[in-house]
């Protein structure tokens, strides 16, 4: 094994979307030797993907206090009051620090900020850039932010695991690096801080809107670290993902709920508007219940997907207002222009995640985590679209206060890896089997049949890996693979247990939501493995 490398700051922040670089840009202004280290490349993860907006009470006679109300309604009974009262009330101020650190959001006539409609928000709500190029524009404006306060970076770095000092405090992360000049193979950043920023985990499903680097490292790590982790059972599935064919796999091309805010219809193949009468908002419901609208009008027709019409945008609000979505089409010979536009579900966004408290600390000290990776409990069952990159945000920043606010720590001396560990890794092509289980036992529709296949085919894969330890310097395929095996198995028991139907768990064996006895959280700890 090669010698391992290792660099000394007083925070790592693991991930470089929204939340991340947020983190890292703040704890730097206040002083701390700040290192961020992702996956990929510094813009490569979901934010820039992202493109509806960022939901704030910013408009006219718009208050913090009715945006509450709506993230509550959407969270279905699951949401901690506190987190989003915070979410909803440091939010509006987190969006003008935004641009006031150079994202250029879409302004009206007059220079206001402009706001548009999704689902389960009763008012127009939600900030945009480029029309439908949000993230992109976020991530553009921090990323300069980041490189303009020459904050070190290490790129194409998988986070292996938690680093801890003898009193089980976070020491650091391990880490594998591809082709990095100096900081190449196996090392480690040694921080008394830790804070993870590494999204979400669509890509354990075939379908997702979530780009390929999405592969639930961060929760993946937590557990092996023995970090508490939360909701895992609810995933969003995204009501309008362009339909690829049967069969898609991988990232799919989002088809924005702004596109229904700003007058689009759902349809079925006879041009039957089904979500009148099912909701008073309509196509603008919380995205559960279009998502499962969706899914009962395909069983009842027997179709792979329905539609999306918009023609009377016309062209030129088409290429104004959404140009992403219109080229995305457009790539794929679909013209919304002068026709409707094939959608279906697809996975979209965890709700849960590594449980944390208000100041973003997971249950390891030391450990934090902020952005889609953890559950802070502003999303309970079920997500308010565009809440995500809100919660990004503010609970980066209120991490960030936290760590400055705190006496500057020393962190203990852990010996630099000499070349990783030995890990059971399942074989690479063990990604597919995962994903094409999880579509089928834990997609958007669920019932104990389906799960415990899933379960049964989960432990099957584990079975197959056992013993099988590889040398640990593994490449970023197999160690993803072993990321994405352990959520769903945890996500797969969380989702068998919830014997109910509530936000995005929707099990076709309990149709109906339990309050007395699942108005609760199902909470997974696992033992720490040795590093
Ligand atoms: C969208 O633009 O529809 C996505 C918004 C979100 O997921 O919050």
């Amino acid at each position: 094994p090669r010698a391992g490398w290792a660099i000394g700051a007083d925070v790592v922040v693991v991930g470089s979307g929204v939340a991340g670089l947020t983190a890292a840009l703040r704890c730097a202004a206040a002083g701390r030797r700040t290192v961020i280290v992702t996956k990929a490349r510094l813009d490569a993860g979901s934010t820039r993907w992202a493109q509806g907006g960022i939901a704030a009470a910013l408009g006219e006679g718009d208050t913090p206090g009715q945006h509450l109300d709506d993230t509550l309604v959407a969270g279905a009974g699951l949401c901690d009051e506190a987190a989003v009262r915070a979410l909803v009330t440091e939010g509006p101020d987190a969006v003008r620090r935004l641009i006031g650190a150079g994202a250029r959001f879409d302004t009206g006539a007059s220079g206001e900020i402009a706001l548009t409609r999704e689902g389960g928000h009763h008012r127009r709500r939600i900030a945009h850039a480029g029309g439908d190029a949000t993230g992109a524009e976020i991530s553009r404006a921090l990323v300069a932010a980041v490189r303009e306060a020459g904050i070190e970076t290490v790129e194409n770095a998988l986070v292996l695991d938690l680093l801890k000092d003898g009193r089980g405090h976070a020491a650091g992360v391990s880490l594998h690096v591809m082709g990095e000049g100096r900081h190449d193979g196996v090392g480690a950043v040694h921080a008394p801080a830790v804070v993870l920023a590494t999204g979400g985990m669509g890509q354990v499903f075939s379908a997702t809107t979530n780009p390929a680097v999405s592969t639930g490292d961060g929760v993946a790590l937590a557990l092996r670290a023995g970090a508490e982790v939360s909701d895992l059972e609810f995933v969003q599935f995204h009501p309008t993902v362009l339909f690829l064919g049967a069969g898609s796999e991988g990232q799919q091309p989002l088809v924005s709920e702004a596109v229904r805010g700003e007058g689009a219809h759902l349809v079925d193949a006879d041009g039957v508007r089904f979500m009148l009468g099912q909701h008073e908002l309509a196509e603008l419901a919380p995205r559960d219940i279009v998502a499962k609208a969706i899914m009962r009008r395909m069983r009842e027709r027997g179709a792979d997907c329905m539609y999306l019409d918009a023609r009377h945008f016309g062209a030129r609000m088409w290429a104004e207002r959404f140009p992403t979505i219109l080229a995305a089409c457009r790539a794929h010979g679909i013209d919304p222009v002068t026709g409707p536009v094939p959608v279906a579900p697809a996975a979209h966004y965890a709700s849960g995640g590594v449980r944390t408290d208000l100041a973003g600390r997971t249950t390891v000290p030391g450990l934090y985590a902020c952005g889609e990776v953890a559950c802070t409990g502003v999303h309970g069952a079920n997500r308010l679209a565009s809440n995500s990159l809100l919660e990004g945000l503010v609970f980066a920043e209120r991490i960030a206060a936290g760590i400055a606010r705190a006496p500057r720590r020393a962190a203990a001396p852990v010996p630099a890896p000499g070349g990783g560990r030995t890990v059971p890794l399942p074989p690479p092509e063990a990604r597919y089997a995962i994903q094409r289980t999880m579509t089928a036992g834990a997609g958007v529709l669920r019932s104990a049949g389906s799960l415990a296949r899933a379960a049964a085919e989960l432990a099957a894969l584990s079975a197959a890996s056992d013993g099988v330890g590889k040398p640990a310097e593994p490449g970023v395929e197999a160690w993803e693979t072993a990321n994405l095996h352990l959520v769903a198995r945890v996500l797969v028991a969380a989702a068998l247990r919830r014997t109910e139907t509530r936000g995005c768990h929707w099990r076709e064996d309990h149709p109906d939501r339990d309050d007395e006895v699942w108005r609760r959280h199902l909470v997974v700890a696992l033992r720490p493995t040795a590093e």
